[in-house]
C-alpha cells in the first residue's frame, strides 16, 4: 500500500458542532500529521475572533479570508486540516478542497449538533433568536453539498476515537 491518502491532505469537511476540530486533532496524532484548523488560522490571521470578523466586516469577507488561509495551508504539506463549516459551502474553496485534498464529510443528526454546539457559544451564524431551527436550516440546505466529499464519516455519540477509526478504515 501506498501512503495514507496518497499523501494529500485529509480536510474533515461538516457543520458546526459535527466534531471536525477534535476528530481532526486525534486523527492528526494518530498518524502523526500537522494538525491545522481553519478558524484557527483566520483568527491568527486577522488578529480577530471569527465572531468579530462576522460582524465588524461581515459574512463576505470572512469567506475571502477562509479561502486564501485554505489556499496557503493546502497548498502546504500533507496535513489534517479542519475546516470551518461554511468553507465547503463557498464554490472557490470547495474547488481547491477538492482539487488538493481528501475530503471527508463528518456527519451528524441535528440533535447530536445542537447537543454539541449549544455547550459553546461563539458562533455568529447561530446569534438568533431561534439558533436551533437555524441549525436545523443549514442542515437542510448545505447537506447534499457535504455528501459530495469524497467520504463520509458519521460522528456518533461517544469517543471521537471511533470516527478517527472509521476516517482510517475509509482511507485504506
Ligand atoms: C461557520 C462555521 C464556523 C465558523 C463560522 C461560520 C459556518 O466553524 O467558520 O462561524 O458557516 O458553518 P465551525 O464549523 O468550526 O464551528
Amino acid at each position: 500500500a501506498g501512503p495514507l491518502a496518497n499523501g494529500k491532505t485529509i480536510a474533515l469537511v461538516g457543520l458546526m458542532g459535527a466534531g471536525k476540530s477534535s476528530v481532526g486533532r486525534r486523527l492528526a496524532d494518530t498518524l502523526k500529521l500537522p494538525f491545522h484548523d481553519s478558524d484557527d488560522e483566520i483568527e491568527k490571521a486577522a488578529g480577530l475572533s471569527v465572531s468579530d470578523i462576522f460582524s465588524l466586516h461581515g459574512e463576505e469577507e470572512f469567506r475571502r479570508v477562509e479561502q486564501r488561509v485554505i489556499e496557503r495551508l493546502i497548498t502546504g504539506k500533507q496535513q489534517v486540516l479542519a475546516t470551518g463549516g461554511g468553507a465547503f459551502m463557498n464554490d472557490q474553496t470547495r474547488a481547491l478542497l477538492k482539487e488538493h485534498a481528501v475530503t471527508i464529510w463528518l456527519s451528524a443528526d441535528l440533535e447530536t449538533l445542537w447537543r454539541r454546539v449549544s455547550r459553546r457559544d461563539g458562533r455568529p451564524l447561530l446569534k438568533t433568536e431561534n439558533p436551533k431551527d437555524r441549525l436545523r436550516n443549514l442542515l437542510e440546505t448545505r447537506k447534499a453539498t457535504y455528501a459530495t466529499a469524497d467520504i463520509v464519516v458519521e460522528s456518533r455519540d461517544g469517543p471521537h476515537m471511533n470516527a478517527v477509526r472509521d476516517i482510517i478504515s475509509a482511507l485504506k
